[in-house]
């Protein structure tokens, strides 16, 4: 029994009372299950005050500036962790020993390489295809493949079809990227990190060899901590929706990348990077400001404002200081660094964002960095979905676990009532 209970009053009929819920941190949540039996739905459209699930693995406080993965903040984890070390901990809960990392990580490691009849998937896509069709399609496709461990009530099959998943998951997203450019696949190499094995997978030619820059690996492992997980966004939620029917893994995760391609979600860094060379130079700045503020134009200042966060987001800070180590590195100076520093600095004094409690995001800063890495801006979203993948598979696998119902929303039917079909055909 719950302490606390809201109760409801509907005219003339008896009061309902409803437990009011509470987790570990966070808001109370009123349990509105058993409405639905007295006739009664709740209507949330988008789901601004509504919890779709319980979950134990993420937890943000948007008003704080707050990201935790099983408890650990999300700016520790970039500075002290690694990508795999993040996805166990996702996956499993507590911080591995380092012979349960082992384990994981050389398991991951060996499963890096795709099914070779994959390879010729991709020659039946178009070479100027976005590199998140292509995604999309063959990582549906992997169900194809791999239907030995499809079985989505067997825990030894959820295991594999996470690692699965989370092993092939760079060696595909480099293979859209050479496959776009028209350069020859380049198989995984074990001996590398996560982030080493894909940047080699996208740089190396079989002409000449391709040395791993160690900063930028550090960089590419700390974008992908930064995208591990983010509890029940849009593509998440997604997920879990494809996967309540008792779909397979490969068409849950497929459905999360197709979910996160849209710009007001994954697909934001891309638009982000392509408004920041729009604006190109700090003069342009106060216009683009203007049509942000705008009601009458539907242009947004790409990479800010968030559902939840309504304070900095914790993960562009990090990404902010990673963008200037790449730069650094690199010797590069990079006009758009300025022209978004500057954005941040005048939209984060104007009344309008304030009022609104806009704040740059993580996809602010992450598609300079990625830029500098010369890497495309197509290709930012697969990156996106390549990380995610953790975040995917970990809620998928929990709720399996713990037990789910099909996720099957109401509506408020606001159509016609029932009326007379007379055809216009005939006549
Ligand atoms: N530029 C200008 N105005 C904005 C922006 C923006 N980027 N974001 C929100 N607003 C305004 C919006 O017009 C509204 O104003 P008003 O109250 O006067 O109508 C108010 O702020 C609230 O916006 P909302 O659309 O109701 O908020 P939401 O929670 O539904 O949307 C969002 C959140 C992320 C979709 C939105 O802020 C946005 O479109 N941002 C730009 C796209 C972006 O950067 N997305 C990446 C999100 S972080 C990565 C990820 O998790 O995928």
């Amino acid at each position: 029994m719950a302490d606390k209970k809201v109760t409801l009053t509907l005219d003339g009929e008896a009061p309902v009372e409803l437990d009011v819920l509470q987790g570990t941190l966070g808001q109370d949540v009123v349990d509105v299950r058993s409405l639905g039996s007295q006739g009664l739905f709740t209507f949330d459209p988008g789901f601004t005050s509504t919890a779709s699930c319980e979950s134990k693995i993420t937890y943000i406080d948007g008003d704080e500036g707050i990201l935790l993965h099983r408890g650990y903040p999300i700016d520790q984890l970039a500075t002290h962790s690694n990508y795999l070390e993040v996805c166990y901990i996702l996956l499993n809960g507590e911080a591995p020993t380092p012979e349960q990392f082992e384990e994981f990580r050389i398991t991951v490691t060996r499963h890096t390489m795709i099914h070779e009849q994959i390879t010729r998937l991709f020659h039946g896509f178009r070479r100027d295809s976005h590199p998140m069709a292509v995604m999309c399609g063959v990582t549906g496709a992997l169900a194809a493949f791999y239907h030995d461990s499809m079985d989505v009530n067997i825990e030894r099959h959820r295991e594999i079809a996470a690692f699965r998943l989370l092993s092939k998951m760079p060696t595909m997203a480099a293979m859209c990227y050479k496959y776009s450019i028209g350069q020859p696949f380049v198989y995984p190499r074990n001996d590398l990190s996560y982030a080493g094995n894909f940047l080699h997978m996208m740089f190396a030619t079989p002409c000449e060899e391709y040395k791993v820059n160690p900063v930028l690996e550090r960089a590419m492992d700390r974008i992908l901590i930064l995208h591990a997980d983010h509890e029940q966004n849009a593509s998440t939620s997604t997920v879990r929706t494809a996967g309540s029917s008792g779909a397979n893994p490969f068409a849950c995760i497929a459905a999360g990348i197709a979910s996160l391609w849209g710009p007001a979600h994954g697909g934001a860094n891309e638009a982000c990077l392509r408004m920041l060379e729009e604006i190109s130079h700090k003069e342009h700045i106060p216009e683009f400001v203007r049509r942000a503020k705008d009601k009458n134009d539907s242009f947004r200042l790409m990479g800010f404002g968030h559902r939840v966060y309504k304070n900095y987001d914790p993960r562009a800070t990090v990404m902010r200081d990673t963008c200037h180590e790449v730069l650094n590195e690199l010797g590069m100076k990079d006009d758009l660094l300025e022209v978004a520093m500057e954005l941040e600095h005048i939209a984060l004094n104007d009344p309008y964002f304030i009022e609104r409690k806009l704040y740059p995001n993580v996809d602010f800063y992450s598609g300079i960095i990625l830029k500098a890495m010369g890497i495309p801006s197509s290709m930012f979203t697969v990156i996106f979905a390549m990380a995610r993948t953790v975040g995917w598979i970990a809620h998928w696998k929990e709720m399996h676990d713990e037990g789910m119902k099909i996720a099957r929303p109401r509506q408020l039917y606001t159509g016609y009532a029932q009326r007379e079909f007379e055809s216009q055909l005939q006549k």
